[in-house]
């Protein structure tokens, strides 16, 4: 049997289904398949952070305390400016529920695969258990996956919301609300740091506003040193918020020419700057690449959450932010909707959305 079988989509028809990893996995093999090896150049040869070169840490707590905010919020500016990324502490959301989430993920993927294919990710879907955008002729991820809408709750497909383990529904119903909470929060203080109006994100996202849940299961690995648990990407959406195990490291960033290492800190949130923000801020706060390396004994999950603008959104520079002479428009205003079509055939190409919407004048 071909360990990689093309499916046939209309109009997309180099999208394939995967081999589940986890059983892979279970095979203890000496080494792994050709398909998952990837090529020298982008096999994961890590920077270790060192003290100076560490995500930035943002307390949200100081950033809505009167005293403390002036120098939080700058701690932000500078870490979706330069970084593109930041740990998010004292965030709100009660411990409880971030590790509950975990717990029920983590029982989700220790299901028998035929339990867990009731959810099956299906060939034109993009909701499901399975591995989305995987490329024929490309390498693959070592890693499983678990897509969801949660959010607006009438564009929820329940058919793939798992009913086992038995309070997963309820929990991840309370998360979103919960991350929703903090998402709008930050998107208030994110504006404001850009010297639009509080409401600027918000508004444009709109009341039907999307959040996705990504469920990632990295299982071991015997050849750590030749895969990639996640390639290389950014996220396409508003703004991401990820929680972790916190004893296996995984997640890499690039900053400048290396891939750094985060280091999860306990129920911190690891926040992200999406495409679109970065199209909103005309640049100005960066949607910066990252992926997942995997690990020789240990198995990793990690949980992505995806807060973006509703479908009919207009996505584009803000007006405030753009002026012809010093900060000329970087991308293109387009429809949310349009922004997604292309995702998909840019995902073919193994291309950045980004590159779409960036206006030639702004091509370096
Ligand atoms: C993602 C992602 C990182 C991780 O799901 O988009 O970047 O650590 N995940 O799993
Ligand atoms: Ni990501």
């Amino acid at each position: 049997m071909s360990p990689v079988s093309e499916v046939s989509k209309p109009g997309m028809s180099r999208f394939v289904t995967v081999p589940n990893v986890q059983e892979l996995s279970r095979k203890q093999l000496e080494t792994v398949p050709e398909e998952y090896v990837r090529s020298e150049e982008d096999r994961p040869t890590v920077k270790s952070p060192t003290p100076d070169s560490s995500i930035p840490i943002i307390d949200l707590k100081n950033l809505l305390d009167n005293n403390h905010s002036e120098e939080e919020m700058l701690k932000l500016h500078m870490a979706c400016e330069e970084w593109g990324f930041f740990q998010l502490i004292n965030h709100g959301v009660p411990h409880p529920l971030i590790k509950g989430m975990k717990g029920l993920s983590h029982e989700f993927f220790k299901l028998p695969l035929e339990e867990k294919q009731k959810y099956a990710l299906q060939p034109n879907g993009v909701e499901g258990y399975g591995q989305q955008f995987a490329v024929g002729g490309h390498k693959l991820d070592w890693g499983d996956m678990l897509f969801i809408r949660a959010m607006p709750v009438s564009q929820r497909d329940m058919s793939y919301w798992p009913t086992k383990p038995e309070n997963f529904r309820e929990m991840t119903d309370a998360y979103s609300l919960e991350i929703r909470k903090v998402a709008t929060r930050l998107l208030t203080l994110i504006a404001q740091n850009l010297n639009l109006k509080p409401d600027y994100f918000n508004d444009k996202f709109g009341e039907d506003a999307k959040l996705s849940l990504r469920l990632n299961y990295y299982p071991p690995c015997p050849q750590p040193e030749l895969v990639l648990g996640l390639h290389p990407h950014s996220d396409s959406g508003g703004i991401t918020l990820l929680v972790q195990d916190c004893n296996t490291e995984g997640l890499n960033i690039r900053k400048e020419d290396s891939w750094i290492s985060v280091k999860p800190i306990p129920n911190a949130f690891i926040v992200n700057v999406g495409d679109l923000v970065e199209i909103m801020s005309n640049g100005k706060y960066r949607s910066v690449m990252h992926r997942v390396i995997t690990n020789r004994e240990k198995e990793r999950l990690s949980i992505a959450a995806f807060y973006s603008p509703s479908y009919s959104a207009e996505i584009g520079p803000a007006q405030e932010l753009v002026d012809q002479s010093q900060h000329p428009p970087l991308y293109k205003t387009i429809s949310h909707a349009q922004f997604l079509r292309h995702l998909l055939v840019d995902k073919l190409r193994e291309k950045r959305v980004l590159d779409f919407v960036k206006l030639d004048s702004a091509r370096t």
